[in-house]
């Protein structure tokens, strides 16, 4: 059994993230969503709506499990007992700081590999910050995120008009 890890803050998920896990899913027998801390960032929705609103984004997959894991993603992939990390690449502008994360996610555990898939054409500018950013002035973010996902960010930032 083949499994692997897809990593993220998901601060929230969004329609791009549920692209990639669910392409990670039609790969690999069984796929961990891991919600994890990005300390460069300061979350909107707390560690169990994240959790929350991906399960619901994702009830449709069957081989996929969302947990939450405060610590190192290699220690999680290591606790998993997998060895491979699934990330979405959308343009050149994720490379750089993906590669380096990919680079020390491998000397921290050797046996880990990261695979990038590449983002739909449709969600290439797609991000949980351009989400946040648009809903936030009141704009529609019905076509960037799971139904779910959209009540909960007009709840927290304002309903649009
Ligand atoms: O969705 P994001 O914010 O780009 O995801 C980044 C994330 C959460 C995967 C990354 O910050 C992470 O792996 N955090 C856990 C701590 C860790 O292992 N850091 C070392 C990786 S270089």
């Amino acid at each position: 059994m083949i499994t692997a890890v897809c990593p993220g803050s998901f601060d929230p998920v969004t329609l791009g993230h549920v692209d990639i896990i669910t392409r990670a899913a039609s790969i690999f027998d069984k796929v961990y969503v891991a919600v994890l801390v990005n300390p460069k960032k300061s979350p909107l929705f707390d560690e169990q709506e994240r959790v929350e609103l991906l399960k619901r984004s994702t009830a449709h997959l069957d081989n996929v499990e969302i947990e939450s894991f405060n610590g190192l993603l290699a220690d999680f992939v290591e606790m998993k007992k997998s060895r491979i990390i699934v990330k979405g690449l959308r343009a050149v502008s994720d490379f750089e700081y993906e590669f380096q994360m990919a680079l020390a996610n491998r000397k921290l555990s050797p046996n880990i590999e990261t695979v990038f898939l590449t983002t739909s054409a449709d969600n290439m500018f797609l991000s949980s910050s351009v989400v946040k950013q648009i809903a936030g002035f009141g704009g529609d973010i019905s076509g960037f995120v799971p139904p779910e996902v959209c009540e909960r960010i007009y709840e927290r930032l304002g309903p649009k008009d």
